[in-house]
């Protein structure tokens, strides 16, 4: 067994958590909406037609924020088609996922899905196909009170009170080949600072997220990044990250390194905006919204056959195993060691494309073995990111050298006197015996060590079974002011710790 050292030190904060951090993704795609969050005529729809097991398993991972409406589709999306009387809305060809948009579907019925789940939305609009005018009517349909064209007609659309959508994205993975009227750094970052100004000139108090590069591996990147804040430094409150991890190649020590990888994107995207920050001497420091990450690569070879112009198909639909769970539960560990910078963040997605949750059409909803950290994280990352010190045995990969054997991310809840400890141990033979150093927490007791957990990595949950599912018996125990804690290979722990009364 390996042995390591992590100090934790109550005064030494990374940053404060923001809780959007465990936002999510819904996308017009797939069977997201049509068919997952949305399927009137289920036994378990609700008078508007959204399921309420969904609605159920979604409260259970208590997001915060969920971005809308996509993603590649909203690149040549009218959201014009979507609102007012449901007979009149156009069925469209839409382009990206080349599928057929019934538009039943819409703005509003977003918002009251997002009240049901008790979630703020993260809007997005078009800049592909259209601009400065659909963004600022969009916003002014959403958020102006009344007594202007737009604010009125969503009136008559029978929402008499503003949506007060706060965090608006100008536009989605704009420098990639796939997306519809795709751009280059300059053209971007010239029509994003011109529609934010008049998005803003409509309602000064929305925040908005520049487009970043659609991966690190995207040739344009860093220099789409340089380019297109040069345009939206002042403008903008964040600039977004997106990225997808898969193990095609099999090689699952590899694949559960790939977090090193994701810790390089983010350095690097904080460089170039500390180096626009210095460029302008600007005062503001640029935030971070990484509004799409999760692994992806289960779906691709079904996608490849699937019949072009259906309604809700079943798209990008990955069922995921032990070890994306424990990829799942690194990604989300590197966040809070980033939580300085990053302060959204959305999983995606939500309800059967690429998610968490995946539900039988007519039947059941369920949990893939992802639910679990994500929820964990949500659940239980609260308060402040401390920075520990950590001494850590390391090994090489394929791909990557000096990659510690445990990642651990540590939250602190002042208001609670709740820490909690996430710990993964990547490693595919070796436990790890961490010992935990405690001298600011000598008064907390463990109340719960949650575990997920199994020697086959690639097993999977199904409709009828939970294979991958936590159990809370993880092993720990208290030496002087140590606490001992065994991480057992390929492991997904969760050390919940409590002040006690004295
Ligand atoms: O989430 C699936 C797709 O991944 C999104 O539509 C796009 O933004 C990204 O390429």
């Amino acid at each position: 067994m390996k042995k390591a050292n992590v100090l934790l030190d109550k005064s030494a904060i990374i940053g404060k958590v923001d809780q959007r951090i465990y936002g999510s993704f819904i996308e017009h795609m797939g069977r997201a909406v049509y068919g997952g969050i949305y399927e009137p005529g289920h036994p378990e729809a609700d008078q508007q037609g959204f399921r309420k097991d969904v609605i159920s398993l979604i409260n259970q991972l208590n997001v915060p924020i969920i971005r809308y409406p996509g993603g590649n589709m909203l690149s040549a999306y009218n959201w014009e088609d979507g609102v007012g009387s449901k007979d009149e809305r156009p069925r469209r060809l839409e382009l990206a996922w080349q599928v057929i948009e019934t538009n039943q579907f819409g703005t509003n019925e977003f918002m009251d899905f997002a009240k049901k789940v008790n979630s703020e939305v993260m809007m997005a609009v078009n800049l592909g196909t259209r601009g400065i005018d659909a963004a600022r009517n969009l916003v002014e349909y959403c958020n102006h009170p009344s007594g202007s064209y737009w604010s009125d007609q969503r009136r008559e659309h029978g929402y008499e009170e503003p949506h007060k959508i706060k965090t608006w994205c100008l536009g989605n993975e704009m420098d990639g080949s796939w997306q519809m009227g795709q751009k280059t750094a300059e053209e971007y970052g010239r029509l994003a600072a011109e529609t934010g100004k008049a998005m803003k000139q409509v309602d000064p108090d929305i925040e908005l997220v520049s487009c970043g590069s659609s991966g690190s591996g995207m040739p344009t990147f860093p220099e789409w990044e340089a380019t297109t804040l040069n345009h939206t430094y002042e403008l903008a409150d964040y600039v977004s990250l997106h990225q997808y991890f898969g193990n095609p190649d099999n090689d699952s020590q590899n694949y559960l390194a790939s977090t090193m990888e994701l810790d390089h994107f983010i350095n690097t995207v904080t460089s170039v905006c500390d180096y626009i920050k210095a460029k302008k001497r600007s005062k503001k420091t640029m935030m971070l919204s990484f509004d799409e990450w999760n692994v992806w690569y289960h779906s691709h070879e079904d996608d490849k056959n699937l019949e072009k112009w259906q309604i809700a198909p079943p798209q990008l639909e990955d069922r995921y195993n032990m070890e994306d769970a424990l990829l799942v539960g690194g990604i989300l560990i590197t966040f809070l060691k980033h939580a300085d910078r990053i302060k959204m963040a959305c999983l995606a997605q939500l309800v059967n494309v690429i998610a968490p949750i995946v539900t039988e059409s007519g039947g059941d909803a369920w949990k893939q073995t992802i639910f679990y950290p994500y929820m964990h994280a949500s659940l239980y990352g609260k308060g402040s990111s401390l920075q520990t010190i950590a001494s850590m045995p390391k090994f090489d990969t394929k791909d990557f050298t000096d990659v510690p054997y445990a990642d651990t991310a540590v939250t602190y809840d002042e208001e609670s006197e709740e820490l909690t400890i996430f710990a993964l141990n990547r490693h595919l033979q070796e436990d790890v015996l961490v010992q935990f150093s405690m001298k600011d927490f000598k008064s907390f007791k463990v109340i719960e060590h949650i575990v997920l957990e199994n020697p086959d990595l690639k097993l999977t949950n199904t409709a009828l079974k939970q294979n991958v599912a936590p159990h809370h018996s993880g092993e720990n125990h208290w030496e002087n002011d140590e606490l001992q804690v065994k991480l057992n290979k390929t492991s997904w722990n969760v050390i919940r710790l409590k002040k006690q009364s004295s």
